[in-house]
């Protein structure tokens, strides 16, 4: 019996071993598995471990679409439950990982009464805050991503709520925690940026139809958008296909705020050689119409790219011609203007930028083997 008993333990390890997280929603991530009735009072969830799958600490409370507080009706965008943190609540749950991968984690989630709410996520030793201030979605509803590379075979994800409002039942709403694997795309002889085409980046959860925030890089050393940086105040979208209308592939990033959504990526180049930097301009589909503009830098090189957006998809080539000075170029991206939705009039969105490659135009092959 006991050998049994240690045979199946190994065979456990082993599986455990093998089947590190790949991509999808946590287990229960979209919270469908609920507390036995017995552990809840009214909305407030009793006992650590009554949620499936996670953890809970502080003032949670486990919310059915439909719930009426006040006057505000809460939905929720994925199945028919939520969960909601009060002050200093978490929850968490342990993910199997590969120790060394970076991985993304993606959640929605939705302010309720309070006004300047931040998040904070963490898989130690790494931790971001994220603020949610400025909503970029009309049902309140957006995904963020954070990404962080796991030290351990176990990643424990942290949702942590640190505000202290008056009620504690006006924190933010929690649904559908997913997480992905990211693969570290490399630079090819197509084109010495990598993953300009943004194929590569945080999970979307196939039935949210208002893609997910990539939050400015000073809330997180690990970007969602392997090879890419956002280094502005706020956030950047990233779009999939199945939803928005995408220059190329299945994804691109929206630049949504204005000069405050800003995206870079650092080439390696050679001083005095000519490079051409081309990408695609466009609009989401998604009722964002306007007179557009996309300025692109190149190191002391710049272009500003008009788009008139009607808001029903479509986009254009640029073309950036520039002598590199140094052996880093940065090359930068954002939008002129800020825009909103036609439809709302209150969502934020922007000008779309898609496939960007970068090419040295003498002997791109000569350069590419230097490199
Ligand atoms: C966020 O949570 C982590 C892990 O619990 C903690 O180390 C970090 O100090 C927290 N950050 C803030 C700003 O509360
Ligand atoms: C997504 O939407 C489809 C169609 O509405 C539904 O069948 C499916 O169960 C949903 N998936 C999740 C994970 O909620």
């Amino acid at each position: 019996m006991l050998r049994f008993v240690a045979s199946l333990l190994l065979l456990c390890a082993a599986a455990g071993a093998a089947a590190a997280f790949t991509d999808g929603l946590l287990p229960n991530g979209n919270f469908e598995m609920g507390p036995p009735s017995t552990n809840l009072k009214g909305t407030e969830v009793i006992g650590r471990r009554s949620i499936p799958n996670w953890e809970i600490s502080g003032f949670v409370e486990y919310i059915e679409s439909g719930h009426k507080q006040g006057d505000m009706l809460l939905v929720v965008p994925e199945g028919a439950y939520a969960i909601r943190l009060g002050n200093e609540a978490s929850i968490k749950q342990a993910v199997a990982v590969r120790p060394g991968m970076y991985y993304s984690l993606t959640f929605s989630a939705a302010r309720t009464c309070a006004q300047e709410e931040k998040l904070n996520v963490s898989v130690a030793p790494d931790s971001g805050v994220l603020p949610m201030q400025t909503m970029y979605s009309s049902n309140g509803w957006d995904s963020y991503a954070w990404a962080f590379q796991a030290t351990r075979p176990f990643a424990e994800v942290v949702i942590h709520n640190p505000g202290v409002e008056e009620d504690p039942a006006c924190g933010p709403l929690i649904d559908s925690v997913a997480m992905r694997a990211l693969y570290n795309p490399r630079r090819t002889n197509e084109n010495l940026l990598k993953n300009g085409d943004f194929e590569e980046g945080p999970y979307i959860i196939p039935n949210t139809t208002w893609g997910v925030l990539i939050p400015p890089n000073i809330e997180d050393d690990h970007s969602p958008l392997p090879g890419w940086k956002i280094v502005s105040l706020k956030a950047v979208k990233y779009l999939d296909s199945a939803h928005f209308s995408v220059p190329r592939g299945t994804r691109a990033v929206e630049l949504v705020a204005g000069k405050e959504s800003v995206i870079t990526q650092t080439a390696r180049t050679v001083a005095g050689r000519v490079y051409t930097l081309t990408f695609s301009v466009g609009d989401a589909r998604n009722a964002c119409a306007g007179s557009m503009v996309v300025e692109a830098y190149a190191g002391k090189g710049t272009v500003k790219v008009p788009y008139e957006s009607k808001g029903t998809g479509g986009s254009k080539r640029a073309v950036l011609r520039f002598v590199a000075e140094a052996e880093r170029t940065n090359i930068v991206f954002f939008s002129t203007y800020y825009h909103t939705r036609s439809d709302d009039m209150s969502s934020l969105c922007g000008p779309v930028v898609d496939d960007v490659k970068l090419l040295s135009v003498r002997n791109p092959r000569r350069l590419m083997r230097r490199l």
